[in-house]
């Protein structure tokens, strides 16, 4: 019978052995599994531990302060946040293709991340989230190199990071017990999957400030009607995309020329395949109502009722 109590004073028995008096590393997304090592290297190792969150600034609300507040305010963590949403928005002027702004976004955030690591200096050891599904599929890494090659601040040379990697012998099921044990808080331990690249890739076509902040709040009201419902935890994952289209509409006496939302709601086991949920019409009607009502250049929503396959999850 596997035993939370004993795991956690294992791994943290472990990391000390491995790390020694050195520094260590850790990204931080605020998804559950960086979350989650992040938290147990720090009972490890304390203040030897700096983690690093880069915003995009494709994050949901709320979400960036979230994190801060988490980790910097709640676990007392050596906490650098990385505000490079202008950078990033700048590097997706007229990108439209899915692929290329995954490209983009992948490559400038390391870039960023490597910048921070710089400036920090003498760091041996970088946390990694990595669980034991990934660690079958990748079979075993051992190290990573941050590179220097396009570092504006400059490292004398390219960084050699050993991975400190706790989680590997675990399973997701078993990262959400671990959290809640932890003392994480519920956004984290329960929060559906969201994609790397962000709101950049629910926005079909350019991503301007103007989509960004009107995605921004239609997903809100999602997020907010869903979990009034009940189904947040019940759900793979629901959100709101933005297409770069807009209709006609009428409101008051007025011709309006907006926006369309469209509202994406899952159930799935792994994200391989995944069935469009038959959403109760009372809440698919809070939501239409409330995007309309409250989100300026929005006046109409659309539900998605495509599964997976043909159609993906993400409509980029
Ligand atoms: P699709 O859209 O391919 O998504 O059905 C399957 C799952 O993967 C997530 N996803 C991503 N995650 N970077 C990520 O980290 C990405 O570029 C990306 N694209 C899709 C998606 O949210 C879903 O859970």
């Amino acid at each position: 019978d596997w035993n939370m109590g004993s795991f956690v004073e294992q791994a943290i028995r472990s990391i000390r052995e491995q790390v020694g008096d050195k520094k260590v590393l850790c990204g931080l997304s605020g998804g559950i599994d960086s979350s989650v090592a992040a938290v147990l290297v720090h009972r490890a190792v304390g203040d030897q531990l700096t983690c690093v969150f880069v915003n995009h600034g494709f994050l949901r609300q709320g979400e960036p302060e979230q994190v801060v507040k988490t980790f910097r305010d709640g676990f007392h963590m050596n906490l650098v946040y990385a505000d490079a949403a202008d950078r990033f928005l700048k590097r997706m002027e007229g990108v439209v293709e899915p692929e290329e702004k995954r490209k983009i976004i992948g490559e400038e955030f390391i870039r960023v991340f490597e910048n921070e690591a710089a400036k920090l200096g003498d760091i041996n050891f970088l946390v990694q989230g990595t669980l034991y599904p990934d660690v079958i599929e990748s079979g075993t890494e051992t190290a990573a190199v941050i590179k220097s090659h396009h570092n504006v601040g400059g490292l004398p040379e390219d960084m050699k990071f050993k991975l400190v990697e706790p989680l590997r012998d675990l399973f997701k099921d078993e990262v959400r017990v671990l959290a809640r044990e932890l003392n994480l808080p519920e956004e984290i331990v329960w929060r559906q999957p969201f994609p790397g690249p962000g709101l950049a890739i629910r926005i079909i076509g350019e991503v301007t400030e103007e989509r960004l902040h009107i995605l921004r709040e239609a997903d809100a009201i999602v997020h907010q009607e869903i979990k009034a419902a009940g189904l947040y935890r019940k759900v793979w994952q629901s959100f709101a995309v933005l297409p770069a289209m807009k209709s006609v509409g009428v409101m008051g006496d007025e011709r309006t020329y907006a926006y369309t939302v469209g509202l994406r709601v899952v159930a799935s086991e792994d994200g391989m395949t995944a069935d469009w949920v038959r959403l109760p019409y009372e809440v698919l009607d809070e939501i239409s109502r409330r995007i309309v009502n409250e989100v300026k250049g929005v006046n109409r929503v659309v539900y998605d009722i495509t599964s997976k396959p043909p159609a993906t999850i993400e409509w980029e």
